[in-house]
């Protein structure tokens, strides 16, 4: 087991919203950017666990922002903490308005994903050294968030 940087696992993905993303009003619809979103984080998990990962929850997600037809959506995914089979993702979502040259930030996310082998089982996963303050930061906060989503599905279950 190496212990490996966030920065290894970094993930940029964009996107243009075409027609066929949007709902009658020509905004983004968020199943799609949920989506993308799924996409961008399971590559950052995949490439910090190098297996198979399965999306095990995504915590709440805010649509606050609409994101129109045309504009370019930048989804940023980053491992902020790896457990013992698990590793949880933040993900930012950005539009950008490319005749106004303007970017501003949409949402933000948690997203768990498994590392699982061939029969699907969970198996460890390497550990993460975070290096910046704002790693440190996220990595920090991941144990008391992993906490309270285990905790919401256990009141679910
Ligand atoms: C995710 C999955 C592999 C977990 O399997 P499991 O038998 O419950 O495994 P365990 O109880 O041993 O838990 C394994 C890890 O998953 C984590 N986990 C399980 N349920 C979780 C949840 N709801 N949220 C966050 N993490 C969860 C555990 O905390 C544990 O992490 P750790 O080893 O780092 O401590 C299994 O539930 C699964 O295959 N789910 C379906 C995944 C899928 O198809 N996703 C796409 C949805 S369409």
């Amino acid at each position: 087991m190496r212990a490996k940087k966030p920065s290894e696992s970094f993930t940029l993905m964009t996107e243009m919203v075409l027609p066929n993303d949007t709902n009658t009003l020509g905004n983004l619809m968020g199943g799609r950017l949920l989506h993308w979103m799924d996409i961008a984080a399971a590559i950052a998990a995949g490439r910090h666990c190098n297996r198979v990962v399965v999306t095990a929850s995504v915590d709440t997600v805010d649509f606050t922002a609409a994101i129109k037809l045309g504009e370019v959506v930048s989804i940023e995914a980053r491992v902020t903490r790896a457990f013992r089979t698990s590793v949880e993702v933040r993900l930012d979502v950005f539009s950008e308005n490319m005749m106004e040259g303007k970017r501003r930030r949409c949402n933000s996310a948690y997203y768990t994903f498994v590392a699982v082998d061939q029969n699907g089982r969970p198996i460890p996963v390497d550990p993460i050294e975070p290096e910046t303050p704002e790693e440190r930061e996220l990595y920090d906060g991941a144990l008391r968030r992993r906490d309270q989503r285990l905790t919401a599905t256990k009141e679910k279950a």
